[in-house]
Formats: C-alpha cells, sequence, structure tokens
C-alpha cells in the first residue's frame, strides 16, 4: 500500500459480499471501483454514490480475458494504480456429477477460477511495477470440504486457493501479497436460492447458529488487505461450520 489514499478494484460488486466489500473499503479509499456484470439500475446507483461519491462501476464479463484486461486497463487509466484487488465474481450451477454436464462444470470453473486469473494477472503486473499491492480472492468452505451438488464450484474454489498461494510466492519479491478468505454460509442471494430444507439442515451444522452477513466477510477482506505481514493464508469465516 502506498502513502496516498488506496485504490481497489472489486469484481462482482453489484450486491452481496462484493458490495458489502465496497461499502466497507470506500470510506478509507481514494476510490473504489466497482466490477459489474451487468450495469447497476439507476435509482439504486444514484443512492449509492450519494453515499460513497469516490466509487464507479464498470461493466465486464470476468470469464472474457479481454474484458478482464479492459477493465484493469481502464482502472489504471483512471486512477494510476492499483493498490487492493478484490477477486470476488462467482457463480453456482449445482447438479449431481452424474447429471452434471460439461457445460455446466466449464461454466462454473470459467466465471470462478479462470474469471479470477483474468482479472489477477494485469492488475499482478501493475503492482509488481508500483512494487506494492494487496489480492483478496474470494473462496469457500466448499474448496476444502466438498459438498454434494456443487463439484464445479468446488474445484473452482479449490483452485483459487493454489492460485493464491502461488501469486503469494511470485509477487513476494515486490511486496505485493495474496490471500484468500474462505466464507461458510452467508446470507445473500446465492444462499436465498437454496430449498429451505437444505437451509434448515445447514443451520444445525454451524455451531453459531446463523448464516454470515455479507458485512462480516467485507470485515475479513479488508483485514486481508491490509495485514501487512500476511500472505499466502486462507482465512475461513464460517461461524465455526468446518473447524
Ligand atoms: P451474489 O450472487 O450475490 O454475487 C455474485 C456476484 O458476482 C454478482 O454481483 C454477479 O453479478 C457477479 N458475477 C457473476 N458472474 C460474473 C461475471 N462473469 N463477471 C462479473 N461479475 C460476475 O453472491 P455472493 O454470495 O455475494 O457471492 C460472492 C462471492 O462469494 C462468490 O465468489 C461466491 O462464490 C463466494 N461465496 C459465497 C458464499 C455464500 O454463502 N453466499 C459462501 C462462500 C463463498
Amino acid at each position: 500500500m502506498t502513502n496516498k489514499r488506496p485504490v481497489y478494484l472489486v469484481t462482482g460488486a453489484a450486491k452481496g459480499i462484493g458490495l458489502a466489500t465496497v461499502q466497507r473499503l470506500a470510506p478509507q479509499a481514494e476510490h473504489v471501483v466497482m466490477n459489474v456484470h451487468r450495469p447497476i439500475v439507476t435509482e439504486h446507483w444514484a443512492a449509492l454514490t450519494a453515499i460513497y461519491p469516490n466509487i464507479s462501476q464498470l461493466v465486464a464479463d470476468v470469464g472474457d480475458a479481454k474484458q478482464a484486461e479492459q477493465l484493469v486497463n481502464e482502472t489504471i487509466a483512471r486512477h494510476g494504480r492499483i493498490d487492493g484487488l478484490v477477486n470476488n465474481a462467482g457463480i453456482t450451477r449445482d447438479q449431481l456429477v452424474m447429471r452434471m454436464s460439461t457445460t455446466d462444470f466449464m461454466a462454473v470453473l470459467q466465471t470462478n477460477l479462470v474469471g479470477a486469473f483474468n482479472v489477477l494477472k494485469p492488475t499482478l503486473k501493475q503492482m509488481l511495477r508500483q512494487r506494492s499491492g494487496a489480492i483478496v480472492n474470494v473462496a469457500s468452505v466448499i474448496g476444502s470440504h466438498g459438498n454434494v451438488g456443487q463439484a464445479n464450484y468446488a474445484a473452482s474454489k479449490a483452485g483459487l486457493v493454489g492460485l493464491t498461494k502461488t501469486v503469494a510466492r511470485e509477487g513476494a519479491r515486490r511486496q505485493v501479497r495474496c490471500n484468500a478468505v474462505a466464507p461458510g454460509m452467508i446470507a445473500t442471494a446465492m444462499t436465498d436460492a437454496l430449498p429451505e430444507a437444505i437451509r434448515q439442515q445447514t443451520l444445525t451444522e454451524i455451531p453459531l447458529k446463523r448464516f454470515g452477513q455479507p458485512e462480516e466477510i467485507a470485515t475479513a477482506i479488508d483485514f486481508l488487505l491490509h495485514q501487512p505481514y500476511l500472505t499466502g493464508q486462507v482465512l475461513t469465516v464460517d461461524g465455526g461450520m468446518t473447524m
């Protein structure tokens, strides 16, 4: 991090954990660029920018290498640098392995893992040049524990951990850090889509007896971005679910 107020880029930032992260980072930032898959609707955007004047949105599908590179280049062109990147964009396409199509397997890998790589690569180039910067990849407890119906998602999140540790090793010589957060069950659109019976069953497996809030993951991301002696780590934030 530089002495100036930092510039952050958060992917998949329109809602959920991404939006909570933007709201957490904006008050301490020079600027937060929100990558969105589709533009945020006008009334919502007006309300957000009234509270956080130092945010902007850039549309890109992170799974598309060209769009991801343009996203990073545009961020650097407008703001001169990137001090923190949060690779948050993610999707699910759940199905048992025996019924999962290769198309659905690849779609989840493309957004969750290749998408993170697509944004990370040009960002890392800039951070190595700056000789500073921090990256946080949003993984999942499913990446280390697996879950029925989520082979594609688990594989993508496990892959993110390997990516994180490798980038941590490659970036360290220039003081660029890379860590991951592994959330458990967080109350967002992603978990709202689960059937009620599965939600109730999952609650019995969480010692703290509730789903986490997006803001609680944003706090962890903020910590990982700013703890200067932390790199190559995966911080699990799951209410005790996987201890
Ligand atoms: P969400 O569905 O509310 O947010 C996901 C965001 O990613 C959306 O804004 C969506 O537009 C964006 N996105 C999807 N595909 C994209 C693409 N190709 N390019 C750019 N943006 C794209 O879900 P949530 O829960 O906020 O998820 C955020 C991250 O947290 C994801 O990586 C997810 O896997 C991870 N996570 C979520 C957990 C949960 O319980 N909600 C648990 C563990 C990890």
